[in-house]
């Protein structure tokens, strides 16, 4: 039995996040979609509005026969790897500033739980500027994100926004004030 892990804080799950999930999860035989549970970074969305929007979007995905699964988890993610009895932690890197951090957390996590390796995907070229606080920087200040996340996360940070959907401003945060 091949088991991955996927661990991130999916704040929100972006179409970044599952072009990943869409092409590691056929290299094992089933994968853990890992919610960390960090809620002291204050967070857009609670660890469980996380985990039920990926189970939600998940089935949108081909996984080339590999079962999927969704967690949240705390702690470290070596421990929690160990735990799951994975074999691999999968990750991608956009950038050279992914690498410079990814290979430090590969290294210490290789350290901590030697049989398990760190896995890594190229992001793809369409979405290798996108991650989830640029969706949310852009979002908050009344840009578009479609097409960068999925459909069922711009409705939620809709809501959580008190939005209306049209795609007008909503309030900057930032300033404390609307912008138009
Ligand atoms: N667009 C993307 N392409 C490829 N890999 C991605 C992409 N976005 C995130 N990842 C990878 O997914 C894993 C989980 O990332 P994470 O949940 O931190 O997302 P993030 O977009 O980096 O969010 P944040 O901006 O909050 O750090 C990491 O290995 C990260 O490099
Ligand atoms: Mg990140």
């Amino acid at each position: 039995m091949r088991r991955a892990i996927f661990p991130g804080s999916f704040d929100p799950l972006t179409n970044g996040h599952l072009d990943i999930i869409r092409r590691s999860a056929p290299l094992f035989d089933e994968m853990i979609v890992s919610v960390l549970n960090n809620p002291e970074k204050n967070p857009m969305f609670t660890v469980d509005e996380r985990c039920e929007m990926v189970r939600e979007v998940l089935p949108s995905v081909g996984t080339g026969g590999c079962s999927m699964l969704v967690e949240a988890f705390s702690g470290l993610t070596a421990h929690f790897a160990r735990e799951r009895e994975a074999t691999a932690i999968v990750r991608g890197i956009r950038a050279v500033s992914d690498y410079e951090y990814e290979l430090r957390m590969a290294l210490m996590n290789r350290r901590l739980e030697p049989t398990i390796e760190t896995v890594f995907l190229m992001a793809g070229e369409e979405y290798s500027y996108v991650s989830s606080t640029l969706m949310k920087q852009v979002f908050e200040l009344g840009g578009r994100v479609n097409g960068l996340i999925p459909e069922l996360v711009e409705k939620k940070m809709g809501e959580k926004n008190g939005d209306d959907q049209s795609g007008s401003p909503r309030t900057d945060k930032y300033s404390g004030r609307s912008r138009r």
